[in-house]
């Protein structure tokens, strides 16, 4: 037994702040942004903590899913670091819903969703679950340096959120991991013990940007290729793809290496900016409430970033 999506969710910050906004702080243009990247604007946090849209993107989902919070038999967050470092943004959205089930937050940063849906897929194959909440939410505006221009530009927060159901929607799923601190990383926050040697070490996201992108690039082709062959489909049998929203340029090249029209990808990333693990939840609930997908349509979701991770899975949308 697998699962299917039964109700989608998305919420993010009020402020949405342009690319000229930015430019009144930080050495760079809306031309610059938009053309290396495909970003017009971004959502990012004035007042609002991770954990308040996560929760409103949790509660979007279970409403368009017709489930009670106390229905629910696990939640899963993706982020790759919730309000707290403990308790998990799972148990925050757990508490602050209502529900009783177990919850955990799973940090596999840009390709957290596909992460969660993968362990969710556990939960159905072994009779242990029949509705399970997916939540992936981050706010990316306090991890990176904002002197640092070559990112802080790239980042924007949110979440997006899903509920999952008994089913055969998911027609395959691949997830993948290449370990490496050196194209990007966040380092924790050091303590003040005495007796440890002070660490030099930047608090903020660091990133090889010419590193990931390589990397982004062969990750969805090879993902994207596996995911459809494990579906036994081909790849002109997809109807949508729902990539991670990263760069669009990024998107771009894996179009012109695959076999899928171009006109069958979707994107948001002009108005998010890249939202980590949120980004691919976010645009599959756009697409759900703009009435885009119909039953039976084979939608492939495709991430990729920090760890390295990736991963990709073709669902059959079955709502
Ligand atoms: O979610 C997964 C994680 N992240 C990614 O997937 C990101 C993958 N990488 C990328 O998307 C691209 O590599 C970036 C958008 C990060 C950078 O694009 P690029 O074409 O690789 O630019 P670059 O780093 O080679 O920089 C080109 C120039 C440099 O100036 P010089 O050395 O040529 O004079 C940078 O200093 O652009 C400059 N630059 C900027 N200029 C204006 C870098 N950032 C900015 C900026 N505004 N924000």
């Amino acid at each position: 037994m697998s699962f299917q999506i039964i109700g989608t969710g998305s919420a993010y910050p009020a402020a949405s702040i342009t690319n000229d906004d930015i430019s009144k702080f930080v050495d760079t243009s809306d031309e610059w942004i938009s053309t290396r990247t495909g970003i017009r604007s971004r959502r990012l946090a004035w007042d609002e903590t991770v954990s308040d849209y996560a929760v409103h993107a949790a509660q979007g989902a279970l409403e368009n899913a017709g489930t009670k919070p106390e229905e629910l038999d696990l939640i899963i967050c993706a982020t790759a670091r919730g309000e707290f470092l403990t308790p998990s943004l799972a148990c925050v959205v757990q508490s602050r819903l209502g529900a009783g089930c177990p919850a955990f937050d799973i940090n596999a940063a840009c390709s957290g969703f596909l992460y969660a849906l993968d362990a969710a897929e556990g939960w159905f194959a072994r009779g242990r679950a029949s509705r399970v909440l997916v939540v992936a939410a981050e706010q990316m505006s306090e991890l990176v340096n904002w002197n640092d221009r070559s990112t802080c530009v790239l980042f924007g927060d949110g979440a997006g959120a899903a509920v999952l159901a008994p089913g055969e929607g998911l027609q395959s799923i691949c997830i993948h991991a290449k370990g490496s601190t050196e194209e990007l990383r966040i380092a924790c926050a050091q303590g003040n013990s005495p007796f440890a040697k002070p660490r030099e070490n930047s608090p903020f996201l660091q990133m090889d940007g010419k590193g990931v992108y390589k990397f982004a690039v062969s990750a969805m082709c090879h993902d994207l290729e596996q995911a459809i062959e494990q579906a036994g489909l081909s790849q002109e049998e997809i109807d949508l793809v729902l990539p991670h929203q990263a760069n669009i340029r990024i998107i771009e090249t894996a179009i012109h290496r695959l076999n899928i029209p171009a006109e069958r990808y979707r994107t948001n990333i002009d108005r998010y900016g890249n939202t980590s693990a949120a980004s691919i939840p976010i645009l599959l609930d756009e697409l759900n409430r703009a009435g885009e997908l119909r039953p039976g349509m084979m939608l492939a979701l495709t991430a990729f970033g920090g760890g390295l991770t990736s991963g990709a899975c073709v669902i059959r949308w079955t709502k």
